[in-house]
């Protein structure tokens, strides 16, 4: 089977490696990736957001399955697209994708079935949202109801912060249209961690639990990014925890989009609080989380596609999904400046001794090919990736590789993993 995936990312990267080795499919296209995704597939020149063309492709190759990686078309309607047009697609629908579109609707539905999550309101007017900051205090977080490319999001520790989020986001529009609501809600305490099901509608089958890095620098400081790094397993999800995580949280979920005609089909992911009350979520996406994704799927002992396509033939339940008990780590490296201004265009060097380590791979983000050289195309360029017997190992073999790697101003975190060795420690 020909097999396509959407994006251009490290998370796209990684679904189509774990794709092309799949003893059912024959060739990944990739619309329209990177130069990493070119080592594992045929890279396709059409845009995320561009259907028209992203199914006349998926005609014309009789393309057995589309995945999608970003939020983006899957909130915008692309799998009711394909499926219009009798095309397979791995993703929620339209309706289903609302679980990460809005956040004021997700706030409702947690309420609504008692799924544990922080205290919030919604608001279209600053001045009721002010006087519900007068009465709650500070600190709060401040949320733009709609998608804004993972920015959407104040945490303020002072009242004047707060005030300010507000502002930006119900007066100056900083977010656009996504910022015509805004949520207010309690700053949750404790550790985060992201957790990934399948879903088929009804039956789920978990992802080994993983850590973001999100800070840009060492020890959590710096701007908030898209994820410098992440590894797998997250120790602080306990056995037990993971139990509670699904029958409180996961499972629920899936069955409240179910009740209320929003079936979900495909990835649900949480970002979660684990506070000293529990596990409480922070977020919904509605697809793979990026890095998650890259220190995730190395793990997959199973076959990916069979995963994928059991979700939308609504078969999971009779899915074998193994993981390996190994560990690993993802760290990324990206342009210097990134999540602020950056210079693309650098030229990387090392790539080919890196691949070569055992347990090695180096996911590809903002990288594109030009004649024999691959350059730096992007804020997150290359997701540095290891497998090891311990996390202590995974992270050892990806700074291992991450050592052999250069380009102009590259930066990376020193310190991805670290959370979980000072847990053992
Ligand atoms: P999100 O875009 O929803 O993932 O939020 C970005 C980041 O903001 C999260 O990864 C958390 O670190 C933080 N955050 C979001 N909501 C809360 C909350 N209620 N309490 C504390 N931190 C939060
Ligand atoms: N790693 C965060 C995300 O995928 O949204």
């Amino acid at each position: 089977m020909k097999v396509l995936v959407i994006g251009s990312g490290g998370r796209e990267h990684a679904l189509a490696w774990k794709l092309s080795k799949s003893k059912e499919v024959e060739q990944v296209f990739i619309a329209p990736g990177n130069a990493g995704t070119a080592l594992v597939g045929t890279n396709v020149e059409i845009g995320v957001n561009d259907f028209e063309k992203l199914a006349e492709f998926a005609q014309s190759e009789e393309i057995g399955l589309t995945v999608v990686g970003p939020e983006d078309p899957l909130v915008n309607g692309i799998v009711d697209f394909f499926q219009e047009r009798g095309l397979q697609i791995f993703g929620p629908g339209k309706k289903a994708a609302i679980i990460e579109g809005s956040k004021i609707f997700t706030r409702d539905l947690l309420q609504k079935y008692g799924i544990p999550s922080a205290e919030y309101k919604a608001f279209t007017g600053a001045e009721e949202a002010k006087a519900y900051l007068h009465e709650k205090g500070a600190p709060i977080v401040a949320k733009a109801d709609g998608l804004a490319a993972g920015k959407g999001v104040i945490v303020c520790e002072t009242f004047e912060e707060a005030e300010k989020a507000i502002g930006q986001i119900l007066i100056e529009k900083e977010f656009g249209e996504a910022g015509n609501r805004l949520v207010l809600e309690e700053k949750l305490l404790g550790e985060e961690v992201s957790y990934m099901v399948f879903s088929d509608g009804k039956t789920i089958k978990p992802m080994v639990s993983s850590q973001d890095h999100k800070p840009a620098f060492d020890n959590d400081k710096g701007p908030n990014t898209g994820g410098m790094g992440a590894y797998s397993p997250a120790p602080v999800v306990t056995g037990e925890l993971e139990v509670e995580v699904l029958e409180t949280i996961m499972q629920p979920t899936i069955d409240a989009m179910r009740k209320e005609g929003k079936e979900y089909k495909g990835v649900l992911y949480a970002g979660l609080m684990i506070t000293k009350q529990g596990p409480k979520v922070l977020e919904f996406n509605c697809r793979f989380g990026d890095p998650e994704t890259q220190a995730i799927l190395p793990r997959l002992d199973s076959d990916l596609l069979p995963i994928l396509q059991s979700c939308m033939g609504k078969t999971l339940s009779e899915q074998e999904v193994k993981w390996s008990s190994r560990a690993c780590c993802c760290v990324v490296m990206a342009s210097g400046g990134y999540p602020g201004k950056y210079e693309k265009g650098k030229g990387i060097f090392g790539l080919g001794e890196a691949a070569k380590l055992p347990a090695t791979v180096v996911f590809h983000a903002g990288t594109r090919q030009e004649a024999s050289k691959v350059l730096s195309n992007g804020g997150r360029v290359l997701g540095v990736t290891a497998l090891g017997d311990t996390i202590k190992e995974s992270i050892a073999n990806s700074y291992r590789a991450v050592d052999l790697i250069k380009f102009e101003g590259a930066y990376f975190r020193k310190d991805i993993g670290q959370k979980a060795l000072n847990r053992e420690n």
